[in-house]
């Protein structure tokens, strides 16, 4: 590992990393819903056997090329291919998934900066700041565009210190924090009346559904946007793991966090939506459906946290703060796919680089934010359901069809002697080149 570049100082490090940059808005408000509005644990069930099945493969092929080029994403593209056509087609993937990250930072920072106004919200209540309270969740121009900044401005703060500094120091602060605030609220939300119903919803599958095809679609597009695939991300977390770790069990390790962080959030955000209902909180749509997307998160949990009382303070507070760590953790992952780019490949000082890529970035959120009814969901249809299926799909056809499979084993092998003999070898070669590429573009294709 080049000691200019940096990289993770311990296996705890990178995994806090990796699942930083794995959980976030998609785990703790996309997945609950998602299960919510496709029959339940049916959805949970799918949602896991796709994960293992399809999502780990493909991230353990953005992990490994990154870790063999040990440089960012298209270096470590291009350090594979053996020809010039090859070393065309490692570009425009590498590059491809550095746009994606940036586009998809540009519209998560928009829906961060939300979190962390709402989470400040409760504060100036408790200080009797209620003008200043009423404003923090009035979803005018001037406040979208100052939360915004300010959760941009932590983003480039964090990856302007580097890897070790920034990213595993944060993520290794965050993570832990994050875990504890979501069971701490788990716990309450069950003493409260109608919770138990809200867990019997979510937790009865609907067999009858497993084998719908919006089910399925929904449920690996969720375990991919989960794993953060498609976006050169997991490519340069991956080249900051040092050689003699197990990148398996590592990758596994990782998507166990994820999966089972989108199962607790389930536990929280379904039972608390039926706790609501017992207060007098409308939960349903209109067409029968359980309310989901910004209307969950800024009306149904508001109006469940005010019921509470001074309480209700509190449990706003902790909430919001869960969803602006879970957000930080994962756009610091974004942040760091270009600046690592431009810091590698021209030569630019880290911090400059960070503050030039993450202004850029912020002057994009701003016209969506200005332009908000229609370019919020443009540019995230863009990356999360364009960009990201196809680039992902395009890296196992890059490990599965242009790196030479002896050279994969023997990368593998580093920290993993006897992968040769294990089951993960025989069967992930054939699946990185048949059946994930096949999976996702059929996925792909349906939801278009
Ligand atoms: N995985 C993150 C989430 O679930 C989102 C993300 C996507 C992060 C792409 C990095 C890259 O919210």
């Amino acid at each position: 590992m080049g000691v200019s570049r940096g990289g993770f100082s311990s296996r705890f490090g990178f995994i806090m990393a990796a699942a930083g940059s794995a959980v976030g808005l998609g785990n703790i408000w996309g997945f609950p819903t998602q299960t919510a509005s496709n029959g339940g644990a049916a959805f949970v069930l799918v949602y896991l056997v796709l994960a293992f099945s399809l999502a780990y493969p493909a991230f353990m092929a953005e992990l490994l090329i990154g870790r063999y080029g040990q440089a960012n994403a298209v270096s470590s593209m291009q350090k594979i291919a053996r020809n010039t056509w090859q070393k065309r087609f490692g570009f425009v993937v590498g590059f491809g998934g550095i746009i994606c990250a940036a586009l998809i930072l540009s519209f998560y920072s928009i829906i961060a900066g939300w979190m962390m106004s709402y989470a400040i919200e409760p504060l100036a209540r408790l200080g009797g700041f209620t003008g200043a309270a009423d404003w923090l969740i009035n979803h005018s121009l001037i406040r979208n565009i100052l939360f915004t900044a300010l959760f941009m401005g932590l983003t480039i703060f964090i990856i302007r210190r580097g890897v070790e500094e920034g990213i595993e120091k944060w993520s290794k602060r965050l993570m832990p924090m994050l875990i504890g605030l979501l069971i701490l609220l788990i716990i309450y939300v069950f003493t409260l009346d109608g919770a138990r119903e809200g867990f019997n919803a979510y937790l009865n599958p609907d067999i009858s559904r497993v084998f719908e095809p919006d089910l399925l679609i929904s449920a690996l597009g969720q375990a991919f946007f989960s794993l953060s695939l498609g976006t050169s991300v997991m490519i340069i977390y991956g080249s900051y793991i040092a050689k003699k770790e197990n990148l398996v069990t590592l990758g596994a390790q990782v998507t166990l966090i994820d999966v089972s962080i989108a199962f607790l959030a389930g536990l929280l955000i379904i039972p608390a939506m039926y706790v609501a209902q017992a207060q007098g909180v409308a939960i349903f749509a209109e067409d029968g459906s359980l309310i989901s997307g910004s209307n969950l998160v800024f009306t149904v949990l508001p109006a469940l946290f005010t019921g509470m009382g001074d309480v209700g303070l509190f449990v706003a507070f902790g909430f919001f703060v869960l969803m602006s760590i879970a957000a930080l953790t994962s756009s610091i992952s974004m942040l760091e796919g270009p600046v690592s780019y431009v810091v590698e490949r021209h030569d630019t000082p880290r911090e400059k680089a960070t503050t030039f890529i993450g202004l850029g970035i912020l002057v994009l959120s701003i016209l969506i934010v200005i332009n908000l009814e229609w370019m919020l969901d443009f540019v995230a249809t863009l990356s999360t359901q364009y960009g990201q299926p196809i680039i992902a799909m395009l890296c196992c056809v890059f490990a599965g069809w242009i790196w030479h499979r002896s050279d994969i084993l023997s990368e593998i092998k580093q920290g993993n002697e006897h992968v040769e003999h294990s089951l993960f070898w025989k069967i992930w070669p054939w699946y990185t080149k048949f059946v994930c590429p096949t999976a996702i573009g059929l996925v792909f294709w349906h939801s278009l």
